[in-house]
């Protein structure tokens, strides 16, 4: 897994379970030295970022989805600040990026380094407010796509809601999720997915 990925656990954990000793404590219990820095170019191997999410989930009581769902959330927020320059666009969305992760961001980063091996994510527009995405990855962390898009979601100030309609865990080939936004935060109020596109016929 790519050093990026360790470097937004660590803030995780920093920011949301009690600093740098919950820090210094997962890793010394996973077996690294608790002084230990991932450099974000570098690729560690899944099975140390498996065992810091374990550790956390034990410490933390939760189930370890809850864990992978909230660090995915914590994700979806730092993919726009951290990797702003692979969003092509300003006006660009949960749905916009969704697409991106499929279409472009993704490869791009495989390309760069062939060491790394994100995800396949694709991305059907079925309407202006949904998507079916469908998530592959031998880590099989559909999890944390769930947080990812909450967070993107949250960042942008849109809702949706997601479905998983078949899963990995379950046996199948792939993840597939619906996403569909249902409301939009815009100022002084809450406009549904709905009154969105009457809005947009009486524009038309
Ligand atoms: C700005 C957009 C994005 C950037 C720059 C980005 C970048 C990355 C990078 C660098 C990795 C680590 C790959 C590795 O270690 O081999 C990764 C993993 C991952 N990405 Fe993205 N990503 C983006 C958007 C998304 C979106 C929209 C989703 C899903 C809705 C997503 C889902 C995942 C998941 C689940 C992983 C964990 C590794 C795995 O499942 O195999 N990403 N991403």
């Amino acid at each position: 897994m790519y050093g990026v990925i360790f470097d937004f656990l660590r803030d995780y954990v920093i920011e949301n379970h009690g600093g740098k000793p919950t820090w210094s404590m997962l890793l010394k219990e996973t077996g690294q030295s608790p002084y230990k820095i991932y450099f974000p170019v570098k690729d560690y191997p899944d099975a140390e970022i498996v065992a810091i999410a374990v550790k956390a989930s034990e410490a933390l009581s939760l189930p370890l989805e809850a864990v992978l769902e909230d660090f995915g959330k914590f994700v979806g927020h730092r993919l726009v600040t951290f990797y702003y320059m692979y969003i092509k666009n300003e006006n660009y969305k949960t749905l916009d990026i969704i697409e991106s992760a499929g279409t472009y961001i993704h490869d791009a980063l495989h390309k760069h380094n062939p060491l790394r091996k994100p995800p396949v994510v694709t991305a059907e527009r079925i309407s202006p407010d949904e998507v079916i995405l469908h998530y592959t990855s031998q880590r099989r962390l559909c999890h944390v796509v769930r947080g990812i898009v909450a967070g993107l979601a949250e960042h942008f100030g849109e809702e949706f809601k997601l479905t998983e309609t078949q899963c990995m865990h379950t046996g199948a080939a792939t993840c597939r999720f619906t996403v569909k936004r249902v409301s939009v935060v815009v100022p002084f109020g809450v406009v549904t997915a709905k009154k969105n596109e009457q809005r947009a016929q009486q524009q038309a």
